[in-house]
């Protein structure tokens, strides 16, 4: 609490960070009257699971493959979901695809799903012509523009409720019981809690849009995502047309699950196979490319990892990673330097993850390394050679879950081997799995070796470790 406007944090020492937040009454005002739900009273665990919440809710699918996946199998009724992401990126238009989904498919088995998407940021007939843009516009999905929650909720709290409500965006919504502007932390706050009360009260599902402003992360969907049972975030690089959902919380589901989509001039079409689109504009047999077996979720995603470097002008060499961690980068090339006596540190760097993909996973820095020293020494990884691994700082390669999907993955696309950590107890196993001949590379310096060889002939210099 400071009295009046303070520029840095006195905890953390960081500046501007501090938000101001009105002060609210002890007991907020309310918007309806005190009527307590059926969730007051403290009850038996076992009575709990007998009344129908047991642990594997039902769900509503709306048969978009790549979404429900990503919910962990469809909607739960009464559950609130976030799903944040920059502006323009393509959050309405998913939810407007998922919600007509929704309706098109429970009229057709016959029953009426309520499907209500509010906007607060467009007018009714911009999302009526997206709807056409899209080719949802005969879908039984009522479409409404409203900023007050009052407003919502007067039309929510009813019997005849809808039964899944988007609103477009939370930033818009304002509470008119609180001073501040909409947008505002306070704001932003008191408006989910009021919906998310209310879908739990009436059993509905709300899902709130979330910008993430550069600046604004604060008052963005970061606060809510406590309060919500599920937090996807919509993704992608601008100029690229892929879109990955993720999800990072998920009360009834798995995390670091994604969905791939592609934004297209019809909207968003989903991507059932990600490595084949991935790889597909891969160039074979040039130095500096690695494929990088990963996982995403339950999913294994096979993506090109691209390296570039060049001789750097005198002064401060550049490094510059699309994708990926850079401090990961700097990392590895200083196990590359310090382990395996390979001066790489002079040269601009330049790391790409090819098709817009964020790798998160440490398992990439073999992959990493690979490219790197690939393109270092001009030398290509063998074709249709996949790696993963991760690198610990003495230089060992260490072993990454789920090593037998990865490698199932890569055989389904056709690659032949695979550099992989040493794998434990399975020393007798032949060194081919499911049609793949596995290296296992047991220390960064194997893995730079192998490259040496094809190096050594074009009169690369290598020095020797430096003793520290
Ligand atoms: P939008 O869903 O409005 O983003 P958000 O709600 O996250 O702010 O998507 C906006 C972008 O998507 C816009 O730049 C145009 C593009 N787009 C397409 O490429 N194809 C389409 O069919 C639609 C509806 C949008
Ligand atoms: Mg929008």
């Amino acid at each position: 609490m400071h009295a009046k406007w303070v520029g840095r944090c006195e905890s953390c020492g960081a500046w501007n960070s501090l938000v101001e937040e009105a002060p609210r009454e002890a007991v907020p005002k309310g918007l309806g009257g005190g009527k307590s739900g059926p969730g007051g009273k403290a009850r038996p665990i076992d009575v709990v699971a007998l009344r129908g919440v047991s642990a594997m809710p039902p769900r509503r699918t709306s048969g978009i493959a790549e979404f429900d996946r990503v919910c962990g199998g469809g909607l739960v009724a009464g559950s609130a979901l976030l799903v944040g992401g920059d502006p323009g990126i393509g959050k309405s238009t998913l939810l407007l695809q998922v919600v007509a989904a929704l309706a098109t498919r429970s009229a057709k088995a016959g029953e009426t799903l309520g499907c209500l998407y509010i906007s607060g940021e467009e007018a009714i007939d911009q999302v009526r012509m997206r709807a056409e843009r899209l080719a949802v516009s005969g879908a039984p999905v009522e479409l409404a523009t409203a900023t007050s929650i009052r407003d919502i909720a007067a039309t929510l709290d009813r019997e005849d409720r809808p039964q899944i409500v988007v609103i477009d965006s939370i930033q818009t919504m304002y509470l008119d019981t609180l001073d501040s502007a909409p947008g505002t932390v306070s704001q932003v706050r008191a408006a989910a809690q009021e919906l998310i009360r209310l879908a739990k009260r009436r059993g509905f599902t709300v899902i709130l849009v979330g910008h993430v402003t550069k600046e604004g992360v604060i008052a963005g969907p970061r606060v809510l995502e406590h309060m919500v049972d599920t937090v996807l975030y919509f993704e992608g690089e601008r100029g690229h047309q892929f879109r990955i959902l993720r999800a990072v919380k998920n009360r009834f589901g798995a995390t670091d699950e994604i969905g791939v989509f592609e934004m297209t001039d019809a909207g968003l079409t989903e991507v059932p196979n990600p490595s084949a689109l991935f790889l597909a504009e891969r160039s074979q047999d040039v130095s500096g490319a690695a494929i990088f077996a990963g996982m995403e979720g339950t999913r294994p995603v096979l993506v090109e990892i691209q390296a570039l470097v060049a001789p750097s002008p005198p002064g401060t060499p550049r490094r510059a990673v699309v994708g990926w961690d850079g401090n990961r980068l700097a990392m590895i090339m200083a196990v590359l330097d310090a382990r395996c006596g390979l001066a790489i540190g002079a040269n601009d760097i330049y790391l790409n993850v090819a098709g817009g993909l964020r790798i998160g996973e440490p398992a990439a820095d073999l992959a990493v390394a690979a490219a790197l020293v690939s393109a270092l020494t001009e030398q290509p990884v063998p074709p249709e050679c996949v790696v993963f691994g991760e690198i610990g700082l003495s230089g060992e390669i260490r072993a990454v879950s789920q090593s037998d999907a990865r490698l199932k993955e890569a055989g389904k696309l056709g690659f032949t081997s695979a550099l992989i950590p040493p794998r434990r107890g399975k020393g007798g196993k032949p060194p081919r799995e499911g049609g793949i001949a596995v290296t296992e590379i047991a220390h960064l310096r194997d893995l730079v070796a192998r490259f040496m060889e094809g190096a050594a002939a074009k009169g690369l210099q290598r020095r020797e470790p430096a003793r520290r």
